[in-house]
């Protein structure tokens, strides 16, 4: 099934443009935004997402019934093969950042409007921002990469994963994990990082204790 390209060149944020789309006029499932640069492009947490010229920053449009906590790990898999399929090693840091040496080359933001779910995606290409949080990287660092070849990639295994049963995203997205089985800081505490159970949770050890949570952010 074909997507229908919403090609912008700079504006405030894909995200809210999606947003717009849906309240204001009737968004058609599987309308995916682009813009070239974003002047307020939105992180989780409310962060602010660096968005100058060249890089990738879309947001895509599903129509759903249900809202399903277990799609931004079907999301960050197939961000991941993306990359993969250009020959870039990733891993995901939970719950959907992609990294490349550790350091953070594209992340997700998932909202939710009406009868529908914004998926938003933003992949440094020609340019990182410096962040104080955690250290970033860009594609070209490894490899020349086509935008446009770069989305209709991403297009391809955003179907084929979103598709999947959540036990076969849950076994890739672990295989893909970084930080598996290693000490990660939670809360402040030193945690093991378990992986996460069938119904999404991350699952962390400290000692005997098994910590079971959805929301959250953890440092590895
Ligand atoms: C994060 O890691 O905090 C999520 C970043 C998501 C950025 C993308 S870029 C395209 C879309 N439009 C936005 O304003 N944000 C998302």
């Amino acid at each position: 099934m074909s997507y229908k390209l919403i090609s912008l060149n700079k504006i405030p944020s894909t995200q809210t443009y999606a947003h717009e789309l849906i309240v204001k006029e009737n968004a058609a499932d599987r309308t995916v935004v682009m813009a070239e640069s974003q002047s307020a492009g939105r992180g989780r947490y409310r962060r602010t997402w660096v968005s100058h010229h060249g890089n990738l920053y879309t947001s895509f449009i599903y129509a759903i019934e249900e809202r399903d906590p277990k799609l931004s790990y079907a999301v960050a898999v197939a961000i991941a093969e993306t990359l993969i399929s250009f020959g870039i090693s990733p891993n995901i840091k939970w719950p959907n950042d992609i990294l490349i040496d550790g350091k953070k080359v594209s992340g997700v933001l998932i909202e939710y409007a009406k009868d529908f779910v914004i998926v938003g995606i933003g992949i440094n290409i020609k340019t990182n921002p410096t962040v104080a949080k955690y250290e970033t990287t860009k594609l070209n660092n490894y490899k020349e990469i086509n935008k446009s070849e770069l989305l209709s990639s991403l297009m391809k295994f955003l179907d084929v994963w979103l598709g999947r049963d959540f036990l076969v995203v849950r076994k890739r997205w672990m295989e893909l994990a970084a930080g598996l089985n290693k000490i990660i800081t939670h809360r402040g505490r030193s945690v093991e990082l378990i992986g996460i159970n069938e119904d999404g949770a991350l699952v962390l050890r400290n000692g005997s204790e098994y910590i079971m949570t959805y929301g959250d952010e953890i440092s590895i």
